[in-house]
C-alpha cells in the first residue's frame, strides 16, 4: 500500500501521473483521508510529512517515467474543480476515475449511471454552485496599511476549498485596488500585479471594520446583472431581514428602476463580466428561467451584433431534443431556432420519421447568430470553439431542465459539443448511445449541410439518412 498526502489539483496531478506511469492500481493507494489543505502556519503546497515511511512515499518509490497514456481533457477540467471539493474521499475517486479512463474505459464520462461519474459531477456541481455564493456574498473592509495607502480585505466562508478558482474573477474586477480575501483555509493577496496565495485565517482574526461601503456599492452594481432581475429570487438568497444592514441594499430599488437602460447599455459597452454563460444563468434553471436569462448574456462576442439571442423552443415535457449550431439569419430576426430553410427541412424530415414537431425542443449549441457582412448580405459563420465553450452552460442547462430521454446533434457542431471533438460525423453518424445527457444521444445530418450539398444523389442519400435515424430514435421514445 502506497500512501499519499496531497494539498492541491497540482500535487494530485503529479502524483497520480507518477502511479499511473507505474501501473499501481487504486487499491494500493491510500490517499490521505484527513483534512489537507494548508493551515495557518502552513506554507501553501507544502506537503505534510504524516507518520508514513519514507520508503512508502510515492516520491521515494515510484518514477515518474516517461507518460504512455493520454488523459482526455475533459477529466483535467472536471478533476480540477472537484479537487477543490471538501470531501476526503476526492483524491481516491479521482485516481480510481482515471485509472478506469486509461484502462479501456475511455468514454466513462459520458456514463452519468455510473457511480463514480455521477458523484464526480454531484461534486462538480457542489464546487461551482459555491464559487458563485462567494462571488455573490464577499464583503470587502477597508483597511488602513502602514504606508497609508488604502487596501481591502474581506472574510468568506466557503463550504469548498474554492479560493483560486474563485480569486482571478475579484482579480479581474477589483484590478486597481490591493485587496485581500481570506479563508479558513487559504487567503488570496491582490496587489494590484500579482495574485498570490496564502495560508488561510480562522474566522476568530476576521477583520470587523465597517468602512468598506463605498467600495462595496460599486462592486454590487457592477455584478448586478439586469437581465435576470428576480425579485423573489433575490428576497430568497439575501432575505430581505438582511436588507437594512447590507450597504447595497439601498441601491437595490435604483437597479431594479433602471435595469431595462441598463441592459442597453451593457451590450453597447462591451462589459464582458465573465468567460462564460455560466455567469449569467439564473438561481432558478427551470426554462423559462434559464429563457429570461439568456437576453442578457454577454459571455462572449457574438451578442453585440446578433440581433438578440435564440433560446430553444418547445414543450418542457419534450422527450427528445434536437440540437442545431447556431441560428441563422432567419432566426436571427424571429427569435426562434429553425424557422428559415433548414428549419422546413427538418420538419418535413420529422414528419416523414412520423415525429410531431411540436412535440420535441428544437435549440442550438450557439445562442447567437455569427456571420459576416457582405454588402448588405449577412452570411453564416460557424462558431468558433471560444464561442461554443461560453455558450455551453446555458445548453447543459437546457437539458438538465428537460431530462430528455434522446437528444439528436444536428451536425458535427453538436456532436462535437456533446459527444466530444474526436467525433467524426461522417464515420458515428446514426450510432445511438447512452450518455450523460440521454438514455439515447445519436448524431445525424444537419439539414442545412443537406441543402449545400451540390450532388442531388448525395443529397437525396442524406435525407434518407436523416428521416432514418430520426424515425429509430422515435421508435425507442413511444
Ligand atoms: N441552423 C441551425 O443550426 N440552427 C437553427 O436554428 C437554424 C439553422
Amino acid at each position: 500500500m502506497r500512501f499519499i498526502h496531497v494539498t492541491c489539483f497540482d500535487d494530485w496531478r503529479a502524483e497520480a501521473r507518477a502511479l499511473l506511469s507505474n501501473e499501481i492500481s487504486p487499491a494500493d493507494v491510500h490517499w490521505s483521508p484527513e483534512d489537507n489543505q494548508p493551515g495557518l502556519f502552513d506554507q501553501p503546497h507544502q506537503k505534510k510529512t504524516g507518520e508514513t515511511a519514507q520508503d512508502e512515499r510515492p516520491n521515494a518509490s515510484v518514477q515518474d517515467t516517461q507518460s504512455r497514456f493520454t488523459v482526455p481533457s475533459p477529466f483535467l477540467e472536471l478533476a480540477r474543480q472537484v479537487a477543490c471539493h471538501r470531501s476526503p474521499t476526492r483524491w481516491q475517486l479521482l485516481y480510481q476515475t482515471l485509472w478506469r479512463l486509461v484502462h479501456g474505459e475511455r468514454r466513462l464520462l459520458e456514463m452519468t449511471t455510473d457511480d463514480d461519474v455521477l458523484l464526480l459531477q454531484r461534486m462538480r456541481k457542489a464546487v461551482t454552485r459555491d464559487v458563485h455564493k462567494m462571488k455573490a456574498f464577499v464583503r470587502f473592509r477597508k483597511i488602513e496599511t502602514d504606508d497609508q495607502s488604502e487596501s481591502y480585505i474581506a472574510w468568506h466562508r466557503p463550504d469548498h476549498f474554492i479560493m483560486r478558482l474563485a480569486a482571478p474573477f475579484f482579480q479581474r474586477r477589483f484590478k486597481g485596488m490591493s485587496w485581500t480575501i481570506l479563508t479558513s483555509h487559504e487567503s488570496a493577496h491582490w496587489d494590484q500585479h500579482q495574485l498570490t496565495y496564502g495560508p488561510g485565517l480562522p474566522a476568530s482574526e476576521a477583520p470587523n471594520a465597517d468602512a468598506l461601503e463605498g467600495l462595496w456599492k460599486t462592486y454590487y452594481a457592477s455584478i448586478f446583472n439586469p437581465a435576470r432581475i428576480k425579485v423573489d429570487m433575490m428576497k430568497r438568497e439575501m432575505p430581505v431581514r438582511h436588507w437594512p444592514t447590507l450597504p447595497e441594499a439601498t441601491l437595490i430599488d435604483d437597479l431594479i428602476r433602471d435595469a431595462p437602460a441598463r441592459v442597453t447599455e451593457m451590450i453597447k459597452n462591451h462589459e464582458g463580466f465573465s468567460e462564460t454563460g455560466m455567469h449569467y444563468l439564473p438561481a432558478q434553471q427551470d426554462l423559462e428561467s434559464l429563457r429570461q436569462a439568456v437576453v442578457g448574456c454577454q459571455a462572449c462576442d457574438l451578442c453585440h451584433d446578433a440581433t438578440q439571442s435564440v433560446f430553444g423552443v418547445g414543450p418542457e415535457d419534450a422527450r427528445m431534443v434536437l440540437v442545431g449550431e447556431q441560428p441563422g439569419e432567419r432566426e436571427d430576426i424571429a427569435g426562434e431556432p429553425f424557422v428559415g430553410p433548414a428549419g422546413e427541412l427538418l420538419n418535413a424530415s420529422l414528419r416523414d420519421a412520423g415525429i410531431d414537431r411540436q412535440a420535441v425542443y428544437l435549440t442550438n449549441v450557439v445562442k447567437h447568430f455569427k456571420f459576416e457582412r457582405r454588402g448588405k448580405r449577412r452570411l453564416h459563420k460557424k462558431p468558433d470553439s471560444r464561442e461554443i465553450y461560453a455558450c455551453r452552460p446555458w445548453l447543459e442547462s437546457e437539458i438538465a431542465a428537460l431530462k430528455p430521454q434522446t437528444v439528436i446533434c444536428l451536425g458535427a457542431t453538436a456532436a462535437q459539443a456533446l459527444l466530444g471533438r474526436d467525433f467524426r460525423l461522417s464515420q458515428q453518424r446514426g450510432h445511438i448511445q447512452k450518455t450523460q445527457w440521454s438514455e439515447q444521444t445519436i448524431a445525424t445530418w444537419h439539414p442545412a449541410a443537406i441543402l449545400r450539398m451540390p450532388d442531388e444523389n448525395r443529397k437525396r442519400e442524406m435525407v434518407n439518412q436523416l428521416v432514418t435515424d430520426l424515425k429509430r430514435c422515435a421508435e425507442v421514445v413511444q
